[in-house]
């Protein structure tokens, strides 16, 4: 494995490394703020609904022409500050050979759900041959984003687990909560493999030509920072493992997470993802007023009359002001409901807010 990124690499050659978000994301003040939205490829978007039509999720985050015309659609579309790839959390399992599909309106779905040492000890490793389509599509979109960074990403061992262990969505993630208790062995060797499947997957995307990784850990917030601390905190930093000391900006996110934002920036990333529940200036004061944040303008606004979504942003923007860096960016994903037109009147009025 590299040390260090190839010397084409937009971070390395100079395309991304003077950026707005790269900028902001190493605690500097950009000459525009930085804005991109979680979720800004997808449903709320026309012309991928017109590419995707006929083509399964998984299906089409493995044709890298695909993915990576569909990373750049809310680009062109928004001229917002980064792209993020389009793929899934769950491409490493499905890479590796595990059964695993997303059923439009529900989410990942696995054929086998893994609750036992023996489930856990049958998962197959993956391959880093595996990841070519991945790389590729990060290849060819970095090629036409030019000095607009690509964000790359990862689903962290909590998040992926809660899949794994239930087999679908769930609400409490019961499964692998108690896993972590009554079978620690068992749930230390799951989160190692989803921990090693992520790490290569972030690696392959940075390898690729993508300029920072944001680790999504979604669900983090259904733990107590105790068991977040003791069950969870190590193996999402064995994930980010393949990425550190590369020069790439490494973001954390989760959704609930105000009880457990410094543990979740004590795995060792450099900027932290807000949610939409906690005040950014009280985000900052939990993490001792030395880290970036990112976020975390509330999606159910989107839907909410200009006038209101508007001065939330400017109480949002106010609020990161108390930061050494900031990164606009909802906080959570855009709604597939939500008119796109908002989005590129969002864009533009805050890159006219000036400091
Ligand atoms: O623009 C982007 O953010 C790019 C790509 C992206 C997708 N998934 C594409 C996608 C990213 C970063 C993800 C991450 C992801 N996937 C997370 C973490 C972020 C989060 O939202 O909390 C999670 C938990 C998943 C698992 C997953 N995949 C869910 C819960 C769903 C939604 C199921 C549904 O139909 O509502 C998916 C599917 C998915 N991943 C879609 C997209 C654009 C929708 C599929 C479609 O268009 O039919």
């Amino acid at each position: 494995m590299l040390q260090a990124l190839p010397a084409a690499h937009p971070l390395v050659s100079g395309a991304t490394s003077e950026s707005p978000l790269i900028t902001a994301y190493r605690g500097g003040k950009p000459s525009r703020r930085p804005v991109w939205f979680m979720r800004q490829a997808g449903r709320s978007l026309p012309e991928y609904r017109e590419v995707r039509r006929g083509i399964s999720m998984l299906d089409s985050c493995l044709k890298p022409e695909l993915a990576a015309e569909i990373t750049l659609q809310p680009v062109r579309r928004h001229d917002v500050d980064a792209g993020i790839f389009f793929s899934d959390i769950v491409i490493p399992l499905k890479l590796a050979g595990v059964g695993v599909d997303i059923v439009p309106g529900v989410g990942p779905v696995l054929e086998h759900p893994v609750r036992t040492a023996d489930d856990v000890a049958k998962l197959p490793k993956l391959d880093w041959d595996a990841l070519e389509p991945i790389r590729e599509a990060v290849r060819l979109t970095v090629e036409q984003l030019g000095s607009t960074p690509l964000i790359g990403f990862a689903g962290a061992p909590f998040t992926l687990a809660a899949y794994m262990v239930e087999g679908r969505p769930s609400r409490d993630h019961l499964g692998p909560r108690t896993m972590m208790h009554a079978d620690p062995d068992t749930w230390k060797a799951l989160a190692q493999w989803a921990a090693d499947a992520s790490g290569l997957f972030l690696r392959a995307q940075l390898e690729a030509g993508a300029s920072a990784a944001q680790l999504f850990d979604s669900w983090a917030g259904s733990l107590g920072l105790a068991d977040y601390e003791r069950f969870v905190a190590p193996a999402s930093a064995r994930a980010l493992d393949p990425v550190r000391g590369l020069g790439a900006p490494l973001i954390h996110f989760g959704t609930g997470t105000s009880e457990i934002l410094g543990a979740m920036h004590g795995v060792g990333v450099d900027v932290i993802g807000v949610d939409y529940r906690l005040p950014l200036g009280e985000a900052n004061r939990r993490l001792g007023g030395t880290v970036p944040l990112q976020g975390n303008i509330d999606p159910a606004l989107l839907s909410a009359p200009w006038e209101v979504l508007e001065s939330h942003v400017r109480e949002v923007i106010a609020a990161g002001e108390s930061a050494p860096g900031h990164v606009l960016n909802l906080g959570h994903g855009v709604p597939p409901e939500t008119d796109p037109e908002v989005l590129t009147r969002l864009v533009s009025l805050i890159h006219s807010i000036g400091y």
